[in-house]
Parts: structure tokens; C-alpha cells; sequence
């Protein structure tokens, strides 16, 4: 059942435990990840990054496949389709396509020119039902082989953004996406803590799950996380089941070749990855 982020949430929020956000790229993922939500009877969000959305042929192409599969796979758990890392003029595209939630990052702008883009958007989106992410310090990670810290966020600065009427906010702690470093110094809980105070229960969002530890999941979750965002580690999971079926020569046997044979471990692979998640972020049977 298609639905904006923001009930499911709060419901979170409130009740201690996290949604996930996984990230999107074809038809493989999504069908993974709707059967695993169904199947734990867990609420869940599908990201689709604007790369991904390029990928697809568009955001268009995104909002009719999700909308479709959710139907025909009889999906009841409620699902929300949301735009991740999304640029002003991408964050308006998904509106017009039909997304069910969006997320602005505008955490490279100045924190005026942020505000004045995110209240815009806030109102846009509100205006169609749906829910809306913004971002305050920008979440590091891989770029062109180098690997960027995380930065913290000024819990004052979050107090400005989440009082703009935003659903739910992500805050940079330190965390970054892909895999992290060895010399990683994990999540800044001080940090988390004191933008939790400052920003009035505001759900606060976790990227760059891919990878941090189980106590630190937990422990985010305790200070006001409600939503955790993982992408790299699906994308590993599938490699990693596609690469194992390729070298056991399972392609040349048969119809090994067949892109439904071709294609079945990684999508088991993600299902996996999913489950294992869901399980761990506690909202298994919170649909
Ligand atoms: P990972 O790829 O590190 O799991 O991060 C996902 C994410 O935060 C998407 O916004």
C-alpha cells in the first residue's frame, strides 16, 4: 500500500524501533524488497536516488513500476516511495511524478539558502501529500576513490530546518555512505544527542547504514532515530551471489543463462540483506 513516510515514522519514533530505506535500481530490487517487507509484515521505504532514477529511464518510469508491483504483488504493509538526496529541481520532478515522499538535500548551500529551498518545498510537497527529509551537514563517502568523513551537524542549525515544518530530518554524525574506513571513529552519540534535544522529537534519519555496527544501530535508534537508509549493502549482497553463481559455471549449464536463473541469487542475496535489516531495526510486524 503506497502511503507518505510520516505516520509510519512517528510510529517509530514512538514506539523505539526504525524503518529502513532501501535504495532501488530495477525491477529486482524492488520486487526483493516489497516481498521482504510483506513477508516480516513490516512498513518500509524505497529510495531511489536521482542516479538511480537516470538509471530507470526516470522518475516517471520509477512511480508506474512501484505503483504497478505494489499492486499486483498484493502488498498491504504500507510503502513509501521516496526520492533520496534529491536536488531542488529533482525534489519537484517526483512530486509531478508521483513519489509518495521526497528528501532535499540542500546541506551543501548556505544554511539561508537551505532554508529558503527547503520551506518552498515543504509547502509544495505538504500540498500533495507527501512527506519531505531535509538535511543538515552533509554525509560523507566514496567519491572518485576518496573517501570523505562524515560532518557533524550543528544541533542549532537542525533547530532552524526542523522547525521549517519538515517530517523528518537527517543529521550528519559522522556517518558516511558506503563501507566505512578501518580508522573510522564511529557514530558521534554526544552529536546525536543534543540534535535529538534541540529538534523538538522530530523522527531523525541514519544514512549510510551500510555497515555500522549492531550496538551502534541500536544505540541511534534509542536517541531519536527512526529512520536508517541502506543501499551498499544490498548492492554487496547481490554482487557478491551473482559473482559465487557465475564461477560455479551455473550460467553455462541448461538455461543457466536465463536472466530469471541469472539474476535469482542475487535477488535471494537481497531478501536476505533485507530481512536481516528489518529484523534488526525492530520493525518486523509493526505494519
Ligand atoms: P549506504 O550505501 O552506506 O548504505 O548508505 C545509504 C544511504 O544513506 C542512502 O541515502
Amino acid at each position: 500500500m503506497l502511503v507518505n513516510a510520516t505516520n509510519m515514522l512517528l510510529k517509530a519514533r514512538d514506539g523505539h524501533y526504525a524503518v529502513g530505506q532501501f535504495n532501488i535500481n530495477n525491477l529486482e530490487w524492488t520486487k526483493s524488497i516489497l516481498l521482504t517487507a510483506q513477508e516480516l509484515n513490516s512498513p518500509v521505504i524505497l529510495g531511489v536516488s536521482e542516479g538511480a532514477g537516470k538509471y530507470m529511464t526516470g522518475f516517471k518510469t520509477v512511480a508506474a513500476m512501484v505503483k504497478a508491483m505494489d499492486e499486483s504483488l498484493g502488498i498491504t504493509v504500507p510503502v513509501a516511495l521516496h526520492l533520496d538526496h534529491g536536488t531542488y529541481e529533482g525534489a519537484k520532478a517526483c512530486v509531478a511524478a508521483g513519489f509518495t515522499s521526497i528528501m532535499f538535500d540542500g546541506s551543501h548551500y548556505d544554511i539561508e539558502e537551505n532554508v529558503a529551498k527547503t520551506t518552498e518545498l515543504v509547502a509544495l510537497a505538504h500540498d500533495h501529500g507527501l512527506s519531505i527529509e531535509a538535511e543538515v551537514g552533509s554525509i560523507g563517502g566514496e567519491e572518485d576513490g576518496v573517501v570523505g568523513m562524515g560532518e557533524i551537524a550543528d544541533p542549532a542549525q537542525c533547530a532552524m530546518i526542523a522547525g521549517l515544518g519538515i517530517d523528518f530530518l537527517a543529521a550528519g554524525i559522522g556517518n558516511i555512505h558506503g563501507k566505512y574506513p578501518a580508522n573510522w571513529k564511529g557514530l558521534d552519540f554526544d552529536a546525536l544527542d543534543k540534535i535529538h534535544g534541540a529538534t523538538n522529537n522530530i523522527p531523525l534519519v541514519l544514512h549510510g547504514g551500510t555497515g555500522i555496527p549492531e550496538d551502534m544501530i541500536k544505540k541511534a535508534i534509542s536517541l531519536g532515530v527512526s529512520k536508517i537508509n541502506v543501499n551498499t549493502e544490498c548492492q554487496l549482497s547481490f554482487a557478491d551471489a551473482t559473482r559465487k553463481y557465475i564461477e560455479a559455471g551455473k550460467d553455462l549449464q541448461g538455461k543457466g543463462f536465463d536472466p530469471r536463473k541469472l539474476l535469482a541469487p542475487g535477488a535471494e542475496a537481497i531478501k536476505a540483506t533485507v530481512r536481516e535489516k528489518i529484523e534488526l531495526f525492530g520493525s518486523a510486524n509493526k505494519a
